[in-house]
């Protein structure tokens, strides 16, 4: 697929088929994306690939702390308050969702299940979780770690899969905590759903929006 194409066309998946993505392949995408650029090639990227019954315990755990309103208490502080231009496309995105699904703004019930799916990971078979040593220059490192997520995404989009990288998924770090052997002196970061996407699903071909290139690039000569 062309670099164009593929930046184009990948898009966060929010409804995913159960079938397991083979191994292979999954060790395919997370073997070429090492060639992700980093901060002096440090590569300060640890992932874990979790995948069947402990995935589908965590997604059981992380939905119902969502679903019991317990308080997020992610490894890295995430914002709260946006510029008013910022908060306007963060907010566009929640209405071409629920819109697409026909979720209506004052359906709470529908609402709090929709959430409940994305603490589901959106049902995806598999989870690519990143972690940074505590010790690192975090604001640094974390831009490595954008760097390699976005790569797994689209090299996962180009064999035909899906993925979301979801905030939702690290809000409860205790949960992976008590899972996964992720030593103390790391911080979770960020974890990627990867499946099938679901097409038949509106939302996941709802039109995205992103902001004119003037609004993002200033030209100096
Ligand atoms: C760091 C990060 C965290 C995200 N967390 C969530 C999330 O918790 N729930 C969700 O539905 N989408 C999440 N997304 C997906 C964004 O909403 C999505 O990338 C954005 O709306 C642009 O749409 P696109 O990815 O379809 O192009 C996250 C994306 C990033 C980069």
């Amino acid at each position: 697929m062309d670099i164009e194409k593929a930046v184009k066309e990948r898009r966060s998946i929010r409804m995913f088929k159960p079938e397991e993505v083979p191994r292979e392949i999954i060790r395919e995408i997370l073997d070429e994306a090492r060639w992700a650029p980093s901060w002096g090639n440090t590569q300060p990227w640890e992932l874990y690939v979790v995948t069947g019954e402990t995935l589908e315990r965590f997604k059981k755990a992380n939905r119902q702390k969502c679903m019991d309103g317990d308080v997020h208490s992610s490894e890295i502080p995430m914002p709260e308050v946006w510029p008013e231009i910022l908060k306007k496309r963060y907010i566009g995105v929640g209405k071409s969702v629920l819109t697409s699904l026909s979720i209506a703004r004052e359906d709470v019930n529908a609402r709090n299940e929709y959430y409940g799916d994305m603490f589901n990971l959106f049902g995806a078979p598999c989870m690519i979780l990143a972690c940074l040593a505590k010790s690192l220059n975090i604001e640094y490192a974390m831009l490595d770690v954008g760097l390699i997520m976005q790569t797994i995404c689209l090299l996962a989009h180009d064999k035909g899969l899906g993925t979301c990288m979801l905030a939702g998924s690290v809000r409860y770090p205790g949960l992976l905590r008590d899972m996964l052997p992720i030593p103390e002196d790391r911080f979770i970061v960020i974890g990627t759903a990867m499946g099938y996407p679901d097409w038949d699903s509106p939302v996941n071909k709802f039109e995205r929006k992103r902001a004119n290139l003037d609004e993002i690039a200033t030209w100096v000569s």
